[in-house]
C-alpha cells in the first residue's frame, strides 16, 4: 500500500498560555480548565513521539492573548508549490476570539520562508480554518459550514490551481473536518459520515476506496479521527478495539497518547499539529485554473 508522502513536517504551538476562556464549540466549558503542567507534558510527549517516528516539528510561540492558538492546525493551510516553494494560505477564523492568532502566525510563517496569502482577514472576506482541509485522492477535500465558508473553496481552487472537493458539515460537534476524517494512506482513511449531510457523506465514501467508517459516538467521545499518520504509524488519542483491529490488519502500528487536557478545548492530536509538507503535483494534482466540486444540493 502506498504510504502518504506528506505528514513528516509539522508546525506546532507550545502551550504556554492554553486556557478555555470562551465557548465556540460544544466541548468548551470555562469552568473546566486544563492543568497547565499536565497540558505541557502531554504536548511534549506528542512532539517527542513525532520526532521518534522520523518527523520534524517547528515550534511557534503562543500569544498570551490567544488561548486557542495551541490548535496549530487552524493557523493556515500549508502547501508546497510544484516548484518547491513553501506557501501557506492563512486561516480567517470564523470567530473573532481567534482572529488575533493570524497576526502572529503570518509573520512567523514569512520568517520561516513561506509565501503567505489570504482568502479573507479581520472579518472581511471568506472564512477559512485549515482544520477543514486535507489532501486526499485527486483533490483538496474541504469541509465547510460551521467554520470554513463555501466561498473559500473557490478562492483555494483558483489561487492554488488545484481541485477542491467540498463537503457540507452539519454536525455541531464535528465542526472541523479533522474531527471526522483522517487520511491513512493513498486508498484508506478514517471517515465519520454522520458529520456530513447525506450527499456529502456519500461523496466522501465514494472518494475513499477503503474507508474505515467510524460511528458518531466513536468520533465524538474518543476524538479518534483527530489523529496523524507518519508512514505506517498512526498516532491517536484513543482507539476503539474494532478500529484498532482493522488498522492492524492493514499493517498500521497504533500509538496511543493521552491528550486529555486539550480535549477540554475541543481538539486533539491533529488539531495540535499542522502538516506543511503537502506538495502540489505529488499529493494533489495541479489543475490549472482550479476546479471546485460540490456535493449535489
Ligand atoms: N477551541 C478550538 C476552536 O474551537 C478548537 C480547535 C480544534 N481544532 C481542530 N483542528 N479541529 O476553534
Amino acid at each position: 500500500m502506498e504510504q502518504l508522502s506528506w505528514g513528516r513536517h509539522y508546525v506546532m504551538v507550545e502551550p504556554t498560555h492554553f486556557r478555555v476562556e470562551y465557548v465556540i464549540n460544544p466541548f468548551m466549558d470555562p469552568s473546566d480548565q486544563p492543568d497547565p503542567a499536565l497540558a505541557m507534558a502531554q504536548w511534549r510527549a506528542l512532539v517527542a513521539t513525532i520526532e521518534r517516528l522520523g518527523g520534524t516539528v517547528s515550534v511557534l510561540p503562543q500569544r498570551a492573548d490567544a488561548p486557542d492558538m495551541v490548535y496549530a492546525m487552524n493557523l493556515g493551510l500549508g502547501l508546497v508549490a510544484e516548484d518547491g516553494a513553501p506557501q501557506v494560505v492563512m486561516s480567517h477564523m470564523r470567530y473573532p476570539q481567534r482572529r488575533m492568532e493570524t497576526r502572529s502566525a503570518q509573520p512567523w510563517f514569512a520568517e520561516q520562508g513561506f509565501a503567505t496569502s489570504y482568502v479573507g482577514a479581520d472579518g472581511v472576506g471568506a472564512h477559512l480554518e485549515a482544520g477543514d482541509a486535507f489532501a486526499f485522492g485527486d483533490a483538496l477535500v474541504v469541509g465547510y459550514g460551521p467554520r470554513t465558508e463555501e466561498l473559500a473553496l473557490k478562492h483555494l481552487a483558483t489561487e492554488l490551481d488545484i481541485r477542491v472537493r467540498g463537503l457540507r458539515i452539519t454536525h455541531p460537534g464535528m465542526y472541523h473536518l479533522d474531527l471526522a476524517f483522517c487520511p491513512l494512506d493513498e486508498r484508506r482513511a478514517l471517515v465519520c459520515p454522520s458529520a456530513l449531510d447525506e450527499a456529502s457523506a456519500a461523496a466522501l465514501l465514494a472518494l475513499v476506496p477503503e474507508p474505515l467508517v467510524l460511528t458518531e459516538e466513536e468520533a465524538l467521545t474518543t476524538f479518534c479521527a483527530n489523529s496523524i499518520v507518519i508512514g505506517s504509524t498512526i498516532v491517536m488519542p484513543a482507539c476503539p478495539d474494532r478500529v484498532r483491529a482493522q488498522l492492524e490488519e492493514w499493517g498500521f502500528e497504533v500509538v496511543i497518547l493521552d491528550l486529555s487536557e486539550f480535549h477540554k478545548g475541543g481538539g486533539s492530536i491533529r488539531c495540535l499539529t499542522n502538516p506543511v509538507d503537502v506538495q502540489i503535483g505529488r499529493d494533489l494534482p495541479s489543475v490549472p485554473g482550479g476546479e471546485v466540486i460540490l456535493p449535489p444540493v
